[in-house]
């Protein structure tokens, strides 16, 4: 496993590497979840490449960045031991050298949920995405189903922009008791952690009233908002139903629909979904 940390150095070795590239772009912190899109990346390349890099752009000036976990020792011994070929982890100033100012905005799918709670979130992680896929430039990239509007963003500005790859969404990777692994689970107390299972059993709720036939969004969302209240740790930031390709909400559930929600427990905000198909 080689690990680059510049953008020449990445320029260089990319015209030697064996193609089909596949690209897993991270912010490091890794769990199960990360090392799922690497395995699937592994079995479907001949090279995997890797990022690590906390995005300075996608954070909002009161969010985590300062304090985003890391720990690049454990990162790289887990990425070495799933087979890893190359792993980037440009410095901040290699990726934003001064006077940098072009940005990627992907209208329309960045004004809802993530979007309008995190404004310039997606205008961050548009541009570091289409940076590192031209720095990698992958014939495929692993995005997690987690992150859904992400994922959606990134399809689009691949199609808009006419990138050459193809994205390749996997399946998100939960805990025992439903919670989707996440690097900002490590903020959760113990009993935080006990809490935020009600996320899942939520979301297993919207599912179950679907295949029992309900197609009323206002119905789904009011149920999935009255479990969590239960749960005196939570506090609901959005419950959204919506449609999974232009995310505008819904009325009467029309699959695929994605239902999505961010709880604050203690600290993080979690973030989860399903798809009602
Ligand atoms: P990060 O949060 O590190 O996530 C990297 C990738 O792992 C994303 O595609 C995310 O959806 C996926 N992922 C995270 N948790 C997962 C889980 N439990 N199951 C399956 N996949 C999971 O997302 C980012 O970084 C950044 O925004 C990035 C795309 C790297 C741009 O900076």
């Amino acid at each position: 496993m080689k690990v680059i940390e510049t953008i020449v150095e990445m320029n260089r070795l990319r015209l030697k590497l064996a193609e089909p590239v596949g690209f897993v772009p991270t912010m490091g912190y890794l769990h199960d979840g990360h090392l799922a899109l690497v395995n699937q990346a592994r079995s479907e390349n001949s090279t995997v490449v890797v990022s690590i890099f906390v995005n300075p752009t996608q954070f909002g000036p009161t969010e985590d960045f300062k304090s985003y976990p890391r720990d690049i020792k454990r990162d790289l011994a887990m990425l070495e031991k799933a087979k890893t070929d190359i792993v980037f982890m440009p410095s901040a100033a290699e990726m934003y050298p001064p006077r940098f100012s072009s940005w990627v905005d992907v209208e329309k799918i960045t004004e809802q949920l993530e979007g309008a709670v995190r404004p310039g979130h997606f205008r961050g992680v548009a541009t570091v995405v289409a940076k590192l896929f031209n720095i990698v430039r992958p014939a495929r990239a692993y995005f997690g189903q987690k992150d859904a509007q992400q994922m959606t963003v990134i399809k689009k500005m691949v199609t808009d922009l006419n990138m050459n790859l193809e994205v390749v969404a996997c399946p998100t990777v939960r805990e025992p008791d439903g919670l989707a692994m996440s690097s900002r689970n490590t903020y959760l107390k113990p009993e935080e952690r006990k809490a935020a299972a009600v996320l899942y059993q939520s979301l297993k709720l919207a599912q179950q009233l679907w295949s029992q036939g309900e197609k009323d969004a206002e119905k789904i969302r009011r149920q999935v908002m009255e479990l969590i209240q239960k749960q005196p740790l939570a506090r609901i930031e959005y419950v959204s139903i919506a449609d999974n390709e232009t995310l505008e909400e819904l009325d009467v559930v029309k699959p695929p629909a994605l239902v999505s929600l961010v709880v604050k427990i203690g600290k993080p905000r979690l973030i989860d979904n399903v798809v009602l198909e």
